[in-house]
């Protein structure tokens, strides 16, 4: 797949653009200036969330950028659980964003000891149903849940945002999204600040012969393989280095090769345990 459509359409009609911009770990008063940057790069999907605590600054930064609203996309994640807590969550997500929509809305965690993650959906659901959300995903979501899920509720997820990178690829999980029509979203795309990947012989040769950055390998890898990809930087330098990648394709080999690096482990929180 050489040619990439820039949005892929969900399941509820919404496009979202395939390439984006994270947020985590940058805090409020940095926000504004690292998503501005992010936007004036040509950035136009921005991922957030009630836990990041920086909610304020991006709002700022996406309103005072001169873009209509309708051309950006913009993702917020709740971190509590129940209808009503996912409701509240909302309506003060939506306050300090300063936007009357979220384009897509994640649950951040299953947070499986809570076991509340069946009536959180509904939530979701029927804050689409009333236009406070565009579209309704995951995160961190397991077949399990993602199961679960449809079974008791006879909705699918639009997305499930997971840790994906070459070190933990996910391809059983992808197949279940690709067979249910869900998104995949990758967090931690450069796995985890790119310990280890970068220097990667498989990572490094096609960097080489691409004359391009292990980074910008790396990411490319993970939109070939059919992913929305959303890395985080607030160094200028690589918030363009990172946007790079829509103008090279790795060749079949050079997919393999970067797929043979799956060891299987994840490097970030396990779902079964974050509660
Ligand atoms: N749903 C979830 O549970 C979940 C969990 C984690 C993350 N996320 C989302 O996914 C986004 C991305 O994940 P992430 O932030 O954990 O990890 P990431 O994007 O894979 O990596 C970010 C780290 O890599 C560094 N970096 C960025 N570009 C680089 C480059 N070209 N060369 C070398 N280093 C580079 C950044 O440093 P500098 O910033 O210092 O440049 C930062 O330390 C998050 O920001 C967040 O929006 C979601």
């Amino acid at each position: 797949m050489s040619e990439l459509s820039t949005t892929i359409t969900l399941t509820g009609g919404a496009e979202i653009p395939r390439y984006g911009y994270g947020t985590f770990r940058i805090d409020d008063a940095e926000a504004a200036a690292a998503v501005t940057a992010a936007l004036d790069t040509g950035y136009r999907l921005i991922d957030t969330a009630v836990g990041y605590q920086n909610e304020v600054g991006v709002g700022r930064a996406i309103n005072g950028s001169g873009l209509k609203r309708e051309e950006l996309f913009l993702t917020s994640k709740v971190w509590d659980h129940g209808y009503d807590e996912v409701r509240r969550n909302l309506e003060e997500s939506l306050e300090r964003l300063g936007t009357d929509y979220l384009d897509l809305y994640l649950l951040h965690w299953p947070r499986p000891e809570v076991d509340r993650y069946v009536e959180s959906w509904r939530a979701l659901v029927d804050a689409r149903s009333e236009g406070l959300i565009r579209s309704a995903g995951v995160s961190n979501f397991t077949v399990e849940h993602l199961t679960r899920v449809q079974a008791e509720t006879g909705t699918v997820p639009e997305v499930n945002q997971v840790e994906l990178h070459p070190y933990f690829s996910q391809p059983e999980l992808r197949a279940y999204h690709d067979e249910h029509g869900v998104v995949t979203e990758s967090w931690g795309p450069l796995g985890l600040r790119g310990e280890g990947l970068f220097e990667e012989a498989a990572v490094r040769a096609v960097a080489e012969a691409q004359g391009r950055t292990p980074a910008q390998v790396v990411l490319r890898w993970n939109l070939q393989r059919g992913n929305v990809v959303i890395p985080k930087s607030v160094t200028p330098a690589r918030i363009r280095e990172n946007w790079e990648v829509l103008d090279f394709a790795l060749t079949d080999d050079e997919l393999a090769a970067v797929d043979a690096l799956d060891t299987g482990r994840r490097q970030g929180g396990d779902p079964a345990d974050v509660n």
